[in-house]
Protein backbone atom coordinates (compact mmCIF):
# COMPACT_ATOMS: atom_id res chain seq x y z
CA UNK A 1 0.00 0.00 0.00
CA UNK A 2 1.48 3.38 -1.39
CA UNK A 3 1.93 6.29 1.76
CA UNK A 4 -0.52 9.20 1.01
CA UNK A 5 1.44 12.05 -1.90
CA UNK A 6 -0.62 15.83 -2.28
CA UNK A 7 -3.84 15.04 -4.04
CA UNK A 8 -3.92 15.33 -7.18
CA UNK A 9 -7.34 16.49 -7.93
CA UNK A 10 -8.69 19.55 -6.58
CA UNK A 11 -12.17 21.75 -7.04
CA UNK A 12 -12.44 25.32 -7.63
CA UNK A 13 -15.92 25.91 -7.27
CA UNK A 14 -19.31 23.59 -5.70
CA UNK A 15 -22.06 23.94 -7.02
CA UNK A 16 -24.72 20.78 -7.19
CA UNK A 17 -23.14 19.51 -10.60
CA UNK A 18 -21.35 16.33 -9.17
CA UNK A 19 -19.28 16.14 -12.76
CA UNK A 20 -17.34 19.50 -11.86
CA UNK A 21 -16.36 17.50 -8.60
CA UNK A 22 -13.39 15.33 -8.21
CA UNK A 23 -14.18 11.56 -6.62
CA UNK A 24 -12.01 8.49 -5.30
CA UNK A 25 -11.14 6.46 -8.09
CA UNK A 26 -11.88 3.03 -6.17
CA UNK A 27 -14.86 0.46 -6.78
CA UNK A 28 -16.02 1.57 -3.15
CA UNK A 29 -19.18 2.98 -3.28
CA UNK A 30 -18.31 6.19 -1.21
CA UNK A 31 -20.39 9.23 -2.53
CA UNK A 32 -19.17 12.44 -1.19
CA UNK A 33 -15.89 14.41 -2.79
CA UNK A 34 -12.18 14.24 -2.36
CA UNK A 35 -11.20 17.60 -3.82
CA UNK A 36 -10.40 21.03 -2.06
CA UNK A 37 -13.72 22.20 -1.16
CA UNK A 38 -14.61 18.51 0.43
CA UNK A 39 -11.08 19.22 2.86
CA UNK A 40 -12.63 22.54 3.51
CA UNK A 41 -15.66 21.24 4.64
CA UNK A 42 -14.33 18.55 6.66
CA UNK A 43 -12.00 20.66 8.40
CA UNK A 44 -14.68 23.86 9.23
CA UNK A 45 -16.77 20.83 10.58
CA UNK A 46 -13.86 18.99 12.40
CA UNK A 47 -13.58 22.19 14.66
CA UNK A 48 -17.21 22.25 15.17
CA UNK A 49 -17.40 19.17 16.11
CA UNK A 50 -15.19 19.89 19.18
CA UNK A 51 -17.03 22.54 20.59
CA UNK A 52 -20.12 20.69 20.27
CA UNK A 53 -18.64 17.53 21.95
CA UNK A 54 -17.72 19.80 24.78
CA UNK A 55 -14.04 20.10 23.48
CA UNK A 56 -12.79 17.01 23.05
CA UNK A 57 -13.85 14.24 20.17
CA UNK A 58 -12.23 10.86 21.65
CA UNK A 59 -15.05 9.43 24.05
CA UNK A 60 -13.96 6.32 24.74
CA UNK A 61 -11.76 6.02 28.11
CA UNK A 62 -8.27 5.48 26.16
CA UNK A 63 -4.83 4.40 28.78
CA UNK A 64 -2.44 7.63 27.73
CA UNK A 65 0.24 4.46 26.93
CA UNK A 66 -1.58 2.67 24.35
CA UNK A 67 0.80 1.22 21.59
CA UNK A 68 -1.55 1.52 18.49
CA UNK A 69 -4.49 3.00 17.03
CA UNK A 70 -6.09 3.36 13.83
CA UNK A 71 -8.77 6.20 12.20
CA UNK A 72 -10.44 4.14 9.55
CA UNK A 73 -11.57 7.35 6.20
CA UNK A 74 -9.44 9.45 8.19
CA UNK A 75 -10.32 12.01 5.34
CA UNK A 76 -7.97 15.39 6.37
CA UNK A 77 -6.62 13.46 9.01
CA UNK A 78 -7.87 16.07 11.93
CA UNK A 79 -9.22 13.12 14.28
CA UNK A 80 -5.69 11.09 13.28
CA UNK A 81 -3.57 13.76 14.29
CA UNK A 82 -5.54 14.76 17.48
CA UNK A 83 -5.00 11.49 18.74
CA UNK A 84 -1.20 10.96 17.57
CA UNK A 85 -0.49 14.38 19.45
CA UNK A 86 -2.33 13.16 22.24
CA UNK A 87 -0.71 10.00 22.72
CA UNK A 88 3.20 10.50 21.28
CA UNK A 89 3.86 7.16 22.28
CA UNK A 90 1.16 5.51 20.18
CA UNK A 91 1.60 4.55 16.35
CA UNK A 92 -1.61 6.01 15.16
CA UNK A 93 -2.37 4.92 11.15
CA UNK A 94 -5.16 7.04 9.17
CA UNK A 95 -6.43 4.86 6.32
CA UNK A 96 -8.53 6.81 3.53
CA UNK A 97 -9.49 6.25 -0.01
CA UNK A 98 -8.21 9.03 -1.03
CA UNK A 99 -4.70 10.95 -0.25
CA UNK A 100 -5.00 13.09 2.78
CA UNK A 101 -3.73 16.68 2.30
CA UNK A 102 -0.17 16.90 3.56
CA UNK A 103 0.02 20.97 3.73
CA UNK A 104 -2.61 21.13 6.62
CA UNK A 105 -0.64 20.05 9.57
CA UNK A 106 2.70 19.68 10.45
CA UNK A 107 3.94 15.81 10.24
CA UNK A 108 4.28 13.58 13.77
CA UNK A 109 6.58 10.75 13.91
CA UNK A 110 4.09 8.44 15.09
CA UNK A 111 1.18 9.15 12.90
CA UNK A 112 1.09 7.25 9.08
CA UNK A 113 -0.83 7.70 6.48
CA UNK A 114 -1.86 4.72 4.14
CA UNK A 115 -3.99 5.37 0.99
CA UNK A 116 -6.54 1.81 0.64
CA UNK A 117 -10.11 0.58 0.92
CA UNK A 118 -9.97 -0.54 4.32
CA UNK A 119 -12.20 -3.34 3.95
CA UNK A 120 -9.43 -4.94 1.32
CA UNK A 121 -6.60 -3.55 3.89
CA UNK A 122 -7.71 -6.45 6.45
CA UNK A 123 -9.01 -8.62 3.86
CA UNK A 124 -5.18 -9.14 2.70
CA UNK A 125 -3.88 -12.87 3.49
CA UNK A 126 -1.33 -13.14 4.37
CA UNK A 127 -2.32 -9.60 6.13
CA UNK A 128 -0.21 -6.56 5.94
CA UNK A 129 2.11 -6.43 8.99
CA UNK A 130 1.18 -2.80 10.18
CA UNK A 131 -2.57 -4.42 10.40
CA UNK A 132 -2.33 -7.66 12.07
CA UNK A 133 -5.09 -9.16 13.62
CA UNK A 134 -5.60 -8.29 16.90
CA UNK A 135 -2.92 -5.98 17.14
CA UNK A 136 -4.93 -2.75 17.71
CA UNK A 137 -5.26 -0.61 21.02
CA UNK A 138 -7.67 1.53 19.58
CA UNK A 139 -10.04 1.44 16.24
CA UNK A 140 -12.02 4.59 15.52
CA UNK A 141 -14.33 5.72 12.57
CA UNK A 142 -16.73 9.07 11.88
CA UNK A 143 -18.93 9.75 9.14
CA UNK A 144 -18.39 6.51 7.21
CA UNK A 145 -22.12 6.83 6.41
CA UNK A 146 -21.63 7.63 2.50
CA UNK A 147 -19.20 4.48 1.66
CA UNK A 148 -20.01 1.39 4.18
CA UNK A 149 -22.76 -0.88 2.18
CA UNK A 150 -21.98 -3.81 4.91
CA UNK A 151 -22.19 -2.23 8.57
CA UNK A 152 -21.87 -5.41 10.28
CA UNK A 153 -19.07 -6.68 8.05
CA UNK A 154 -16.88 -3.63 8.32
CA UNK A 155 -17.32 -3.84 12.24
CA UNK A 156 -16.68 -7.16 12.39
CA UNK A 157 -12.75 -5.94 10.16
CA UNK A 158 -12.81 -3.08 12.71
CA UNK A 159 -13.24 -5.45 15.82
CA UNK A 160 -10.74 -8.26 14.04
CA UNK A 161 -8.07 -5.96 14.35
CA UNK A 162 -8.55 -5.19 18.24
CA UNK A 163 -6.65 -6.28 20.77
CA UNK A 164 -8.54 -8.14 23.66
CA UNK A 165 -10.16 -4.96 25.91
CA UNK A 166 -9.02 -2.64 23.05
CA UNK A 167 -11.74 0.01 22.44
CA UNK A 168 -14.00 0.62 19.28
CA UNK A 169 -15.26 3.89 18.77
CA UNK A 170 -17.49 4.91 16.16
CA UNK A 171 -19.45 8.42 15.24
CA UNK A 172 -22.11 8.34 12.75
CA UNK A 173 -24.75 10.66 11.55
CA UNK A 174 -28.64 9.06 11.21
CA UNK A 175 -30.85 10.48 8.60
CA UNK A 176 -34.06 10.87 10.72
CA UNK A 177 -34.46 14.38 10.19
CA UNK A 178 -36.33 16.50 13.05
CA UNK A 179 -38.07 19.76 11.99
CA UNK A 180 -38.68 22.26 15.17
CA UNK A 181 -42.25 23.05 15.26
CA UNK A 182 -44.05 25.58 13.41
CA UNK A 183 -40.70 27.42 11.76
CA UNK A 184 -43.44 30.44 10.89
CA UNK A 185 -42.27 31.70 14.50
CA UNK A 186 -39.32 33.34 15.03
CA UNK A 187 -36.59 32.05 16.94
CA UNK A 188 -37.06 33.97 20.13
CA UNK A 189 -40.09 32.48 20.60
CA UNK A 190 -40.94 31.43 23.61
CA UNK A 191 -43.22 27.90 21.98
CA UNK A 192 -39.87 26.18 20.96
CA UNK A 193 -39.29 22.98 22.64
CA UNK A 194 -37.38 23.10 25.85
CA UNK A 195 -34.06 23.16 25.18
CA UNK A 196 -32.85 19.77 26.64
CA UNK A 197 -35.06 18.34 23.69
CA UNK A 198 -31.56 19.46 21.45
CA UNK A 199 -28.96 18.58 24.39
CA UNK A 200 -26.27 16.12 23.98
CA UNK A 201 -27.31 12.83 25.83
CA UNK A 202 -26.29 9.24 26.77
CA UNK A 203 -28.66 6.48 26.02
CA UNK A 204 -29.03 2.74 26.78
CA UNK A 205 -29.52 -0.08 24.21
CA UNK A 206 -32.63 -0.03 25.42
CA UNK A 207 -33.66 3.57 25.89
CA UNK A 208 -32.64 3.94 21.60
CA UNK A 209 -34.99 0.84 21.35
CA UNK A 210 -37.65 2.59 22.69
CA UNK A 211 -37.27 5.47 20.64
CA UNK A 212 -39.00 7.29 23.63
CA UNK A 213 -36.81 10.81 23.50
CA UNK A 214 -39.29 14.26 23.62
CA UNK A 215 -37.39 14.62 20.30
CA UNK A 216 -38.91 11.76 18.34
CA UNK A 217 -42.21 13.38 17.94
CA UNK A 218 -40.84 15.70 15.66
CA UNK A 219 -39.05 13.69 12.95
CA UNK A 220 -40.45 14.62 9.93
CA UNK A 221 -39.67 13.50 6.18
CA UNK A 222 -39.37 15.83 3.09
CA UNK A 223 -39.40 14.62 -0.34
CA UNK A 224 -35.85 15.66 -0.37
CA UNK A 225 -34.78 13.48 2.63
CA UNK A 226 -37.26 10.64 1.56
CA UNK A 227 -35.38 10.50 -2.01
CA UNK A 228 -31.55 10.72 -0.39
CA UNK A 229 -32.24 7.93 1.86
CA UNK A 230 -33.84 5.81 -1.11
CA UNK A 231 -30.56 6.63 -3.01
CA UNK A 232 -28.38 5.74 -0.45
CA UNK A 233 -29.99 2.09 0.27
CA UNK A 234 -30.15 1.62 -3.29
CA UNK A 235 -26.44 1.62 -3.41
CA UNK A 236 -26.58 -0.59 -0.11
CA UNK A 237 -25.62 2.44 2.19
CA UNK A 238 -27.49 2.63 5.37
CA UNK A 239 -29.20 6.30 6.32
CA UNK A 240 -29.77 4.69 9.69
CA UNK A 241 -25.84 3.77 10.56
CA UNK A 242 -25.87 6.30 13.55
CA UNK A 243 -29.24 4.53 15.47
CA UNK A 244 -27.74 1.02 14.19
CA UNK A 245 -24.02 0.58 15.84
CA UNK A 246 -25.30 0.34 19.55
CA UNK A 247 -27.07 -2.82 18.67
CA UNK A 248 -24.32 -4.31 16.27
CA UNK A 249 -21.87 -3.59 18.65
CA UNK A 250 -23.96 -5.57 20.96
CA UNK A 251 -24.63 -8.70 18.69
CA UNK A 252 -21.16 -8.68 17.93
CA UNK A 253 -20.11 -9.42 21.56
CA UNK A 254 -18.55 -5.90 22.41
CA UNK A 255 -18.74 -5.42 26.21
CA UNK A 256 -19.53 -1.83 28.53
CA UNK A 257 -21.31 -0.10 24.88
CA UNK A 258 -21.52 3.34 25.66
CA UNK A 259 -24.30 5.30 23.45
CA UNK A 260 -24.26 9.00 23.05
CA UNK A 261 -26.04 11.39 20.84
CA UNK A 262 -25.31 14.92 19.42
CA UNK A 263 -27.58 17.47 17.86
CA UNK A 264 -26.19 18.03 14.09
CA UNK A 265 -28.48 21.07 13.24
CA UNK A 266 -29.28 22.54 9.62
CA UNK A 267 -30.23 25.95 10.63
CA UNK A 268 -30.05 27.95 13.96
CA UNK A 269 -33.13 28.63 16.73
CA UNK A 270 -33.27 29.56 20.23
CA UNK A 271 -32.47 26.51 22.99
CA UNK A 272 -29.46 25.34 21.13
CA UNK A 273 -25.82 25.50 22.70
CA UNK A 274 -23.74 28.57 21.28
CA UNK A 275 -21.70 25.51 20.40
CA UNK A 276 -24.72 23.60 18.44
CA UNK A 277 -26.02 26.75 17.13
CA UNK A 278 -22.25 27.17 15.25
CA UNK A 279 -22.56 24.15 14.10
CA UNK A 280 -26.06 24.54 12.55
CA UNK A 281 -25.26 27.56 10.82
CA UNK A 282 -22.43 26.45 9.27
CA UNK A 283 -24.44 22.78 8.37
CA UNK A 284 -27.36 24.88 7.46
CA UNK A 285 -25.69 27.10 4.81
CA UNK A 286 -23.59 23.30 3.78
CA UNK A 287 -27.12 21.02 3.21
CA UNK A 288 -27.89 22.19 0.05
CA UNK A 289 -24.17 22.30 -1.31
CA UNK A 290 -23.35 19.45 -0.04
CA UNK A 291 -26.56 17.68 -0.86
CA UNK A 292 -27.35 18.43 -4.43
CA UNK A 293 -24.37 16.88 -5.77
CA UNK A 294 -25.05 13.61 -3.81
CA UNK A 295 -28.42 13.35 -5.05
CA UNK A 296 -27.15 13.75 -8.53
CA UNK A 297 -24.46 11.34 -8.33
CA UNK A 298 -25.93 8.50 -6.52
CA UNK A 299 -29.39 9.26 -8.92
CA UNK A 300 -26.88 8.28 -12.21
CA UNK A 301 -25.00 6.02 -10.36
CA UNK A 302 -28.55 3.84 -9.32
CA UNK A 303 -30.54 4.75 -12.67
CA UNK A 304 -32.88 6.43 -10.46
CA UNK A 305 -35.74 8.34 -12.28
CA UNK A 306 -34.20 11.45 -13.59
CA UNK A 307 -37.36 13.50 -13.16
CA UNK A 308 -37.26 12.10 -9.41
CA UNK A 309 -33.89 13.46 -8.58
CA UNK A 310 -34.95 16.38 -9.91
CA UNK A 311 -37.73 16.97 -8.38
CA UNK A 312 -35.98 16.43 -4.77
CA UNK A 313 -33.27 18.80 -6.13
CA UNK A 314 -36.02 21.43 -5.83
CA UNK A 315 -37.54 20.72 -3.09
CA UNK A 316 -34.33 21.00 -1.03
CA UNK A 317 -33.19 24.09 -2.82
CA UNK A 318 -36.51 25.33 -1.77
CA UNK A 319 -36.67 24.48 2.00
CA UNK A 320 -33.35 26.27 2.51
CA UNK A 321 -33.90 28.84 -0.01
CA UNK A 322 -33.56 32.49 1.14
CA UNK A 323 -32.52 31.32 4.96
CA UNK A 324 -29.42 33.28 6.07
CA UNK A 325 -29.34 30.67 8.86
CA UNK A 326 -30.89 27.70 7.71
CA UNK A 327 -33.79 25.67 8.48
CA UNK A 328 -35.16 24.50 11.91
CA UNK A 329 -34.14 21.33 11.03
CA UNK A 330 -31.44 18.45 12.55
CA UNK A 331 -30.86 14.88 12.76
CA UNK A 332 -28.57 13.20 15.46
CA UNK A 333 -24.68 12.16 15.36
CA UNK A 334 -24.22 9.46 17.55
CA UNK A 335 -20.88 8.07 19.32
CA UNK A 336 -20.84 4.63 20.21
CA UNK A 337 -18.32 3.01 22.21
CA UNK A 338 -17.56 -1.00 23.15
CA UNK A 339 -14.89 -2.96 24.06
CA UNK A 340 -14.12 -6.22 22.74
CA UNK A 341 -14.12 -8.47 25.84
CA UNK A 342 -11.00 -9.87 26.92
CA UNK A 343 -10.33 -13.41 26.59
CA UNK A 344 -12.35 -15.74 28.84
CA UNK A 345 -14.06 -12.59 30.28
CA UNK A 346 -17.98 -12.36 30.99
CA UNK A 347 -19.99 -11.12 28.72
CA UNK A 348 -21.96 -7.97 30.10
CA UNK A 349 -24.59 -5.83 28.34
CA UNK A 350 -24.87 -3.35 30.58
CA UNK A 351 -23.73 0.03 29.28
CA UNK A 352 -21.93 2.12 31.62
CA UNK A 353 -23.14 4.74 33.97
CA UNK A 354 -21.92 8.03 34.55
CA UNK A 355 -19.53 10.84 33.43
CA UNK A 356 -17.67 9.65 29.90
CA UNK A 357 -18.45 12.32 27.58
C1 LIG B 1 -17.18 12.12 5.38
S1 LIG B 1 -15.48 11.75 5.30
C2 LIG B 1 -15.06 11.83 7.03
C3 LIG B 1 -13.58 11.99 7.23
C4 LIG B 1 -13.12 12.00 8.70
N1 LIG B 1 -13.42 10.73 9.34
C5 LIG B 1 -13.80 13.11 9.44
O1 LIG B 1 -14.67 12.85 10.24
O2 LIG B 1 -13.42 14.29 9.20
C6 LIG B 1 -15.40 9.99 5.04
C7 LIG B 1 -14.02 9.51 4.64
O3 LIG B 1 -14.04 8.08 4.67
C8 LIG B 1 -13.28 7.61 3.57
N2 LIG B 1 -13.74 6.24 3.30
C9 LIG B 1 -14.98 5.85 2.96
N3 LIG B 1 -15.03 4.50 2.80
C10 LIG B 1 -13.77 4.05 3.04
C11 LIG B 1 -13.16 2.76 3.01
N4 LIG B 1 -13.85 1.65 2.70
N5 LIG B 1 -11.84 2.65 3.32
C12 LIG B 1 -11.12 3.76 3.61
N6 LIG B 1 -11.64 5.00 3.65
C13 LIG B 1 -12.94 5.15 3.36
C14 LIG B 1 -13.57 8.61 2.48
O4 LIG B 1 -12.58 8.58 1.46
C15 LIG B 1 -13.62 9.92 3.25
O5 LIG B 1 -12.35 10.55 3.29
Amino acid sequence: MPDMAEPSASATSANGDHETRSYHKTQSAYALPNDNVEHQRLEMQHSLFIGLMGGRIIHAPLEHNISKAIDIGCGTGSVTHAIASAHPSTTVYGVDLSPVPQNIRTKLQNLYYVQCDFNELVAQNPPDPRFHPASFDYVYSRLLIYGITDWPGYLSRAIGLAKPGAWIEMQEADYHWYRVPTPQLTSTSSSLPPADVFAPHDMTLDELAADSHPSETFKSETLWSKTMNALLRAKQLNPHAGSSLASLMSDAGLTDIKICRYISAAGVWSGLTPEAAAFGEYVGKQTPLMYVPVLRKLGKETGWDEGEVEAAVRDLEKEFEGKENGQMLWFWVYVVCGRKPEEDAPRSREPLRGQWR
